[in-house]
């Protein structure tokens, strides 16, 4: 069994970067600048926000927090995307989700300039990619990709179930490992909440990509030997005898399910770290694009 180790693969990428980065200075060019736009207060958000610009400083690029409290408007929200739209100096922003409920993230994410969308949410880099046109792959399912990729596992011509239809994970993640391309060229079904016989199909798949969101929901007898196992979730589960009083658990039963694995991401450090990696490869390549 082989641990698909997101955290020093994205250590890896992250150097890479780091490197590209400081030719670009030793040349004069310009410093790639990331934004991100939190609104609220979630905990968690704040997290996930925090360690992307904490990551950005890591490998050398600007960055820039833009914080706006639970009350603001749509309207200031909106005002606020445009301008980063127009701001030279930044390359590619994101708007962390969720929003707070009275804000549409439709029109949001639809007012967010294509061209700095390193999130890759916009309408029209999500048609680019259904298309496999150049476009920002949205960080999280490009992660996936990136670690089958640099692990080298069999995807072409296997069975994929992907659990979990989600626009930012699960919906992605289906149509990148059914194109023609690397860790792609898969068979790929689409699991949720309505799938009838879900064992059925898990206990026929060669890798199984589960972004649900339900703490240890796959358990090993749902999976058949050799099966290749991305976990997407990330949940806090109350655990007195951590000092935190939590632990962090995937989608998988992570007992239960690796002895059966070739291959499997453990949580945390497979593919949460990845995600962050990701989103600044894209940073780079938009700071390229405008250059
Ligand atoms: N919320 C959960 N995942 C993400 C992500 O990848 N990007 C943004 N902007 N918000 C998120």
């Amino acid at each position: 069994m082989t641990i698909l180790d997101g955290k020093k693969t994205s250590a890896d990428i992250k150097a890479e970067i780091a490197e590209k980065v400081k030719e670009l200075k030793a040349q004069g060019k310009k410093t790639p600048h990331l934004a991100a736009v939190i609104v609220g207060n979630d905990g968690a958000s704040k997290t996930y926000v925090g360690a992307k610009v904490k990551a950005c400083e890591l490998v050398g690029f600007n960055s820039t927090l833009v914080e706006l409290p639970e009350e603001t408007t749509e309207a200031e929200l909106l005002a606020k995307i445009e301008e980063l739209n127009n701001n030279d100096a930044i390359d590619g922003y994101i708007v962390q989700l969720p929003l707070p409920k009275h804000i549409d993230e439709h029109k949001v994410l639809l007012a967010v300039d294509a061209t700095k969308d390193v999130d890759g949410f916009h309408p029209t880099n999500v048609g680019r990619m259904a298309l496999e046109l150049p476009t920002f792959l949205p960080a999280t399912p490009y992660g996936v990709m990136e670690l089958l990729e640099r692990y080298k596992v069999p995807t072409s011509g296997k069975n994929v179930v992907v659990i979990g239809r989600s626009h930012i994970v699960g919906r992605p993640m289906s149509i990148l490992m059914s194109q023609k391309r690397a860790a792609g060229d898969a068979t790929v079904t689409v699991a949720h909440s309505r799938t009838a016989n879900l064992k059925e199909l898990t206990l026929k798949a060669d890798i199984i990509v589960v972004a649900l969101g339900v703490a240890e929901f796959l358990t090993g007898d749902m999976v058949k030997d050799g099966v290749t196992i991305i976990d997407v979730g990330i949940t806090r589960l109350d655990d007195s005898s951590k000092k935190s009083g939590f632990r962090l658990a995937g989608d998988v039963h992570f007992e239960s399910v690796a002895p059966k694995a070739s291959f499997i991401t453990p949580v945390p450090g497979g593919v949460g770290p990845m995600t962050i990696a990701m989103l600044l490869k894209n940073t780079l390549l938009a700071g390229e694009n405008r250059a």
